[in-house]
């Protein structure tokens, strides 16, 4: 992997990712890792890595202020050079509370619908002629990995409530299978994962997981991305999920 742009890396399952794809063995560390968050000096611990590790390098990025994207990708494209942008994980996100259908508020929905769909959404759209670069090079891989949820699963929707965020992860999906029809010419996988549930400010203290465990399933998965994996829904250890 030559490089790998991850989204919302100041905390949680982000942090973890960035963390992790760090301590791999140098052969199998990209080459970049841009790492994305709202507010650098929120961001202790990610300063920390990136001081320690040049091939970090953080940006400053609000996914839902697309009108700055032009600028953004124009940083990226100043880290990636001519070999482009090989893995785009959409990973901020966003789940407001107290959702069930008599509480929900408009505001809630559009505000979680800008964070979790639109925002990716358009980011992908600004970075695919980077994604397309790197998709030149058939050695390596280039993809678009949509963090997703369960929660988003139609099929698997017995409890109902939660209108913004299932709502809008369903729409990730939706999104993530029209990318990968889309873009399976240019050599681009797309695909969706569940990263579990787990121990995050937005997963909450009873979740079983810990951002570790999750984390060493995405970068599994990563890892070992093929054409096989377009277009489908997955979870962190690899199984398939239902839409
Ligand atoms: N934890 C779980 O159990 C679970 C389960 C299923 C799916 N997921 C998904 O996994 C992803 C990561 O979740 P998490 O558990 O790590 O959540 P988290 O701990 O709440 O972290 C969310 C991250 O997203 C960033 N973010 C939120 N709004 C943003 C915006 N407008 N622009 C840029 N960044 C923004 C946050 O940055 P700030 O600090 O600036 O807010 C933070 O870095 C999300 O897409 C979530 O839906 C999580």
């Amino acid at each position: 992997m030559q490089s790998i742009l991850i989204t919302g890396c100041n905390r949680g399952l982000g942090l973890g990712l960035v963390r992790q794809i760090i301590e791999k063995t140098a052969s199998s560390r990209p080459r970049n890792v841009i790492a994305t968050c709202r507010d650098v000096n929120k961001a202790a611990e990610l300063q920390e890595i990136a001081k320690k590790h040049p091939n970090v390098h953080i940006l400053k990025l609000d996914i839902r202020n697309t009108e700055q994207f032009e600028g953004f990708v124009e940083e990226v494209e100043a880290i990636v050079g001519p070999a482009g942008l090989n893995i785009l994980f959409n990973n901020a996100g966003y789940a407001p509370k107290s959702t069930r259908i008599n509480s929900v508020k408009a505001e809630q929905l559009a505000e979680t619908f800008t964070t979790n769909t639109i925002g990716p959404i358009m980011l992908t759209k600004a970075l695919l002629p980077l994604l397309k670069r790197a998709a030149n090079d058939k050695n390596k891989i280039s993809a678009i990995v949509n963090m997703t949820s369960i929660l988003g699963s139609i099929a698997s929707n017995t409890d109902g409530g939660l209108y913004p965020y299932r709502c809008s992860k369903a729409a990730v999906n939706m999104a993530t299978k029209s990318l990968s029809v889309d873009l399976k010419n240019d050599g681009i996988i797309v695909t969706c994962i569940h990263p579990g549930w787990v121990k995050t400010d937005m997963g909450g203290s009873n979740a079983p997981m810990d951002v570790d465990v999750s984390c060493t399933g995405l970068l599994n998965f990563i890892d070992n991305l093929s054409k096989e994996q377009n277009g489908k829904f997955f979870q962190w250890d690899g199984k398939e999920l239902p839409w």
